[in-house]
């Protein structure tokens, strides 16, 4: 029964949220979110975060089933951290733009063009590509993990050119990059930005690093969504410019209340490019019927889990 047939079927007084709670309990159900869900989901959630801190959510849970309202490969880290629970996400073809550009076939020529580079791959790639890798990190935790491997070891990085850019920038470590990107980070307009912080003096640009480096080097703060909601809290400055998906605005509005959030401007303003398209098919009716039939789940070949899951536990020890 599709979801409008259901309503049709209902009391006028149902209330989606109400009923997404009860399921929540009759399953004994968490939900995590990512920050770039829409607010309804966000308000749902027992843990919104950056994806560092939904995977150690998801490590810790003890809960029977964990849905994950985030994107495939969010919801494949908490699988790969539980095989015994039942994981589901909201919509199964909630991709990504860095992980759909890095198929594994073609991440493993590259790997064999660089023999004996320590490999390091964001977290943002498929199951497939993270059990070619050595070591995981997040976009919290990847100038703390890169820091830590001996000089002298070539590194690869993958699958976000700019994040691997922006590291071998703080770090001072040259590094071999796959050529991928985020389709929401390099939307923005540098031009636009500039014009910005000169119309509000006094204002700072936050970024997340999978931005360009044109965009980047304006930057008062970069950071994973988790930073950038911490800093724009403790930040003197009252107008903050914000170079990440939108969906953060509403944590920012909510702990920084008072202060002015600019979303920064993408090139072409007639679309909504500063949303993450797959993290927005993510709906809370959809939310509703992953609760009530328990689909669509996340399943993994086991042999495939288990070599994913080495560098995702290395990345948990060192970070
Ligand atoms: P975070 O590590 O900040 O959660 O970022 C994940 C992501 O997909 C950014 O586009
Ligand atoms: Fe992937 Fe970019 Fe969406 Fe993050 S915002 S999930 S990196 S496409």
């Amino acid at each position: 029964m599709s979801l409008t047939q259901l309503k049709d079927s209902l009391p006028p007084d149902w209330k989606l949220e109400e009923e997404i709670r009860r399921l929540k309990k009759e399953r004994n159900a968490v939900i995590l979110a990512h920050y770039y869900q829409e607010s309804d989901i966000q308000d749902l959630a027992d843990h919104v975060g950056d994806s560092l801190q939904l995977a150690r959510a998801a490590q810790k849970t003890q809960a029977d089933v964990i849905l994950f309202c985030g994107v495939h490969f969010m919801a494949e880290v908490a699988k790969i951290l539980n095989p015994e629970r039942v994981v589901i996400l909201p919509d199964l073809e909630a991709g990504c733009s860095l992980a759909d550009g890095c198929p594994a076939p073609e991440f493993e020529r590259f790997l064999a063009k660089h023999p004996d580079h320590f490999v390091i791959s964001y977290i943002n790639c498929s199951a497939a590509v993270k059990a070619l890798s050595d070591v995981i990190c997040t976009s919290s935790n990847a100038v703390k993990i890169v820091s830590q491997i001996p000089k002298g070891q070539p590194i690869l990085f993958a699958p976000d050119q700019h994040l691997g850019r922006f590291v071998m920038k703080q770090t001072g470590r040259e590094m071999v990059l796959w050529p991928g990107s985020c389709i929401v980070h390099e939307t923005f307009s540098e031009k636009k930005i500039i014009e910005l912080l000169l119309r509000h003096p006094g204002s700072e640009l936050i970024a997340h690093p999978e931005c360009e480096e044109p965009v980047l080097r304006h930057a008062k703060f970069i950071g994973s969504t988790t930073a950038l909601l911490q800093y724009a809290v403790s930040s003197s400055a009252q107008t903050l410019i914000v170079a990440t998906e939108e969906g953060i605005l509403h944590a920012m509005r909510r702990d920084a209340p008072g202060k002015t959030l600019i979303p920064a401007p993408p090139e072409d303003e007639s679309c909504a490019c500063n949303q993450c398209p797959h993290m927005r098919r993510n709906t809370l009716e959809k939310v509703y019927l992953a609760l009530r039939d328990l689909q669509p789940r996340l399943e993994l070949d086991e042999t495939l889990r288990l070599r994913a899951k080495k560098p995702i536990d290395r990345m948990l020890e060192m970070s």
